[in-house]
């Protein structure tokens, strides 16, 4: 089926190189005014002047985007979408001085959703996490990235892995799984004198084989910050996974500048994300660089935190900048992507421009599918996001409101609201 997208206040196509990009290209949204986009199947076929379109596609079935921006879906490179309750009781332990490490360190934070999460079946984490992706998607997000990392054990970690696979086959959304069995070294190992080096042991040697094998996850990730896994141990796991053949992330730098940057840099990661406390040397180093550096500024806001990732030195170094949700129980509980493009703007000192490109393209580069997702240009896949109003630079700044009106992923509508029928 030919669809004809028409009227649009707006088209931001984002259409240019199909690689992240860095510095002054960041600034350049390829905005077009008067511009159709026409979609054939799973594919953008054509997008250009609406009075040609108009005619090369007679027969297309019309969308009528009046009043409304046309923009590339939204691709959110980093959440873990997949988990068992919240976690409200430690925003107000913050709020009365508890520090997360701190609230971590006494059981709570990532192990809370550990325990909780092992508990639940199957199922009931499938049925949890279909319903707060779709709410994700409501705020114009077209591709997400889960990672497991609340199981931390291998059967709790297949299991999130297995629903998160599930979630691919059933939801719209394109998902696209990573592993992060290291994301905490779980408190029966902690206990334990040998326990670190056990607990790298059962990733590499037992979680790490099974994953590679039944094919589970895309990338593989480490948190890495002091009180977690050190440098030398996120090197460990990231080498072994790449060995095995995943790609390879990284939490870097998150709440202390620990060299995480650096390691990312030197290993060729798809991303270092996080970067509130990078160094100068972890920011030249990026520059020198392939990686995506992923900044999460919700997850600074909610964690009471006065300072953000120095987007700009980023920006102005060379890095290219990506911009995520961080959606989690505990840091960042938010599906709401364009609040995210808010704080880049208002507190990132991004403009409009970069952070429609960092929540778009460089989304996609940091998920290594730049060649096929994050453009509204021909062969893409037809993957948009429509939101109310006559200017794009409104989406940041009507904050925290819904916009978005209609989704579409691979042609086929995703989520769709008021959409006037024409
Ligand atoms: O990205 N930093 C580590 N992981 C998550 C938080 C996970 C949690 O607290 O449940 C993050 O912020
Ligand atoms: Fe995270």
């Amino acid at each position: 089926m030919t669809l004809l997208f028409t009227d649009a206040a707006q088209v931001v196509t984002c259409a240019g190189p199909a690689r992240a990009r860095r510095g002054a290209e960041m600034a350049d949204l390829g905005l077009r005014v008067g511009a159709a986009v026409a979609v054939d199947g799973e594919r953008i076929v054509a997008v250009g002047p609406q009075r040609e379109l108009e005619q090369t596609y007679r027969d297309a079935t019309r969308v009528d985007c009046r009043g409304a921006i046309l923009t590339p879906g939204l691709v959110d490179s980093h959440t873990h979408a997949v988990f068992g309750r919240a976690r409200y009781e430690e925003q107000e332990q913050r709020a009365a001085g508890a520090d997360y490490l701190a609230i971590a360190a006494a059981g709570g934070g990532i192990h809370a959703s550990v325990r909780d999460l092992r508990a639940r079946s199957e199922d009931e984490l499938f049925a949890l996490a279909e319903r707060r992706l779709r709410r994700l998607a409501a705020f114009g997000t077209t591709t997400v990235e889960v990672k497991s990392g609340y199981g931390l054990s291998l059967d709790d970690e297949l299991k999130m892995l297995r629903v998160a696979a599930r979630l691919a086959e059933s939801l719209a959304m394109r998902l696209i799984p990573t592993w992060l069995g290291a994301h905490e070294i779980p408190l029966d190992f902690r206990g334990r004198p040998d326990g670190r080096r056990a607990y790298i042991a059962l990733l590499i040697d037992e979680m790490l084989p099974c994953i590679a094998s039944e094919r589970l996850a895309r990338f593989a990730d480490v948190f890495c910050e002091p009180g977690v896994f050190t440098v030398d141990e996120s090197r460990e796991v990231l080498t072994a996974s790449r060995g095995a053949g995943l790609g390879i992330k990284l939490h870097a730098d998150e709440l202390a500048p620990a060299g995480g940057a650096e390691l990312a840099a030197a290993l060729g990661a798809i991303s270092a994300d996080h970067l509130a406390a990078v160094s100068a040397a972890g920011i030249a180093a990026l520059a020198q660089s392939s990686t995506v550096a992923t900044l999460l500024p919700g997850t600074m806001l909610f964690l009471g935190k006065p300072s953000q990732a120095p987007a700009r030195a980023l920006i102005e170094a060379g890095v290219p900048v990506a911009l995520a949700t961080d959606f989690n129980p505990g840091t960042s509980p938010t599906v709401n992507f364009p609040l995210i493009l808010t704080l880049g703007v208002s507190q990132l000192r991004m403009s409009v421009a970069e952070a429609v490109v960092a929540a778009t393209v460089n989304g996609a580069a940091a998920l290594g599918i730049a060649d096929r997702v994050g453009q509204l240009a021909p062969g893409y896949s037809a993957d948009l996001a429509l939101f109310s109003g006559e200017d794009v630079r409104e989406v940041p700044y009507w904050y925290g409101e819904r916009l978005c009106r209609a989704t579409w992923v691979r042609g086929k509508a995703c989520h769709q609201f008021d959409l006037p029928v024409g």
